[in-house]
């Protein structure tokens, strides 16, 4: 699906979120400044949005991209080429088997992700096992708003507008109805914190952001 959807990602993210994205991964990517020394695996990197972001944030840092979708590396690769970026490599991977070795990271980001995992246990006890002590893992995700008035109106907005701008402008309606879904079938920003805590984090804590839409957690490993 996301190879499908791969040279249009970008251009419906920016439409369906009014151009926000980027604030919400540039949130995402400061958790990153206090963590230990070494390099940060973006993990479900897609396109590279947060790759970018992680580099503008700490220029010293080296970051990995991985995913398991070709189009979405392919379009991810172009995007660093055009911008000159050599610091970021992106390799393909799959995030409940991560193909690296125990505490290989400062820090493993990911957004939207979290959503779309089979097994979010593994993939999170996957995350915790290639970050370092003291490094920490990040996840930044679209959840259900609570915020009273807003939250039908995002459900309708999520439930009937976005499959019908995902139809018009991306020519994949099943993609942006698979969206909407996924969301509403995802764990709560808390209870996604009590699953962290569960796998072995430490000090986990979350933010919501976009009036409730987005929550971003941190997890100390
Ligand atoms: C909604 S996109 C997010 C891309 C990017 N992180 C961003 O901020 O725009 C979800 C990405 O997760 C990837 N993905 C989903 N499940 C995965 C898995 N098990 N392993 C690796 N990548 C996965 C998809 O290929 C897709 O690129």
């Amino acid at each position: 699906m996301f190879t499908r959807i791969a040279r249009r990602y970008d251009r419906m993210n920016s439409l369906m979120t009014g151009g926000r994205h980027h604030a919400w991964r540039r949130i995402a990517a400061r958790a990153v400044i206090d963590t230990p020394p070494g390099p940060v695996l973006d993990l479900a990197t897609g396109t590279a949005d947060l790759a970018l972001e992680l580099r503008r944030t700490d220029p010293g840092r080296r970051v990995v991209g991985a995913d398991f979708s070709e189009g979405m590396l392919r379009e991810g690769q172009r995007k660093l080429a055009a911008r000159g970026e050599r610091a970021v490599t992106l390799v393909a991977a799959d995030a409940l088997d991560v193909p690296f070795a125990d505490a290989t990271f400062a820090a493993v980001t990911s957004a939207f992700l979290m959503r779309n995992l089979a097994d979010l246990a593994r993939g999170l006890a996957e995350m915790r096992r290639v970050t370092m002590k003291d490094g920490a893992v990040i996840a930044l995700d679209i959840v259900q708003p609570t915020l009273a008035g807003w939250a039908p109106v995002f459900n309708l907005y999520f439930q009937r507008v976005v499959p019908a701008i995902g139809a018009l402008v991306a020519r994949d309606r099943q993609a942006y109805t698979y969206l909407p879904r996924s969301v509403a079938r995802f764990l709560s920003p808390r209870a996604l914190a009590e699953l962290m805590a569960e796998i072995g984090f430490r000090d986990v804590r979350y933010r919501r952001v976009g009036l409730g839409s987005i929550a971003i957690h941190v997890g100390r490993v």
